[in-house]
């Protein structure tokens, strides 16, 4: 993991899995998930309060806000981040704003960002069947099965954070033994400098909704 800088001081990256529940510093109210209030909730709701708060950046950083039907807006979140949630929990690292170091005792952390991912090889996997442009990019997956998405708040984007929750994830498929790890993104997204300086490289291109996409891999 690199060095924290002054700047991301106040951040750490947890596992969804590990966050506090009642009895210890609370987790709740500061995600604006409806009726949770920080250290009186049960394991549950501190599990839903944080979805509710990673669903919230997932839609704010996709930049489709609105969807023809309630249907639409469902599958869109299955596939980007839902499917993640469930079956891929354990993989998930959510950055927080950690309230010890704030001063506070039983303050309820705000989720700034997060990674989810698997480690299943996506062209080979049939819960991925639904993204077309992995029929093209199997021989590259091969080399780099597990797959990642990230985002951040945008006020917390351009200090660090984003690298700090990618080495969670990639120290993850260390462990697992793979070896390698991609993401797809925009051609031309801004992102990719970003990927580009953690160490995924370009390895393939294809096209998704008729835009060009290229998967970055890194070796592990
Ligand atoms: C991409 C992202 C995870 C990077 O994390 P970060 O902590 O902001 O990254 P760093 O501070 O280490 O580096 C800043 C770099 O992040 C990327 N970045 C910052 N804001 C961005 C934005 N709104 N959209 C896309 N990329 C962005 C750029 O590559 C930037 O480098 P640059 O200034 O040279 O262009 C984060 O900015 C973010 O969530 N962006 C919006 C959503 C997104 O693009 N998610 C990835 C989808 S594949």
């Amino acid at each position: 993991m690199p060095p924290v800088s002054p700047a991301t001081a106040a951040i750490s990256v947890r596992r969804l899995v590990d966050l506090p529940v009642a009895g210890g510093a609370g987790f709740g109210g500061t995600v604006s998930a409806g009726p949770v209030s920080a250290g009186t909730v049960s394991g549950d709701l501190v599990s839903s309060a944080a979805e509710l708060a990673i669903e919230r950046i997932f839609f704010e950083a996709a930049g489709v806000r609105t969807f023809a039907t309630e249907t639409e807006r469902a599958e869109f979140r299955e596939r980007w981040l839902g499917r993640y949630l469930t079956h891929d929990r354990a993989l998930t690292h959510v950055a927080i704003v950690d309230p010890a170091q704030h001063g506070e005792v039983s303050g309820s952390p705000d989720i700034l960002g997060y990674v989810v991912g698997s480690h299943d090889d996506p062209a080979r996997t049939l819960r991925f069947a639904d993204i077309p442009y992995f029929v093209d990019l199997a021989a590259v997956t091969a080399r780099y099965p597990a797959h990642l998405h990230i985002n951040l708040t945008e006020s917390a984007r351009n200090h660090g954070v984003g690298g700090i929750l990618i080495e969670a994830f990639v120290g993850d498929v260390a462990a697992a033994g793979l070896p390698g790890v991609h993401v797809v993104t925009g051609a031309r997204s801004r992102n990719v400098g970003f990927y580009n300086r953690l160490g995924f490289l370009e390895r393939a291109t294809a096209t998704f909704n008729d835009n060009p996409v290229v998967l970055l891999g890194r070796d592990v």
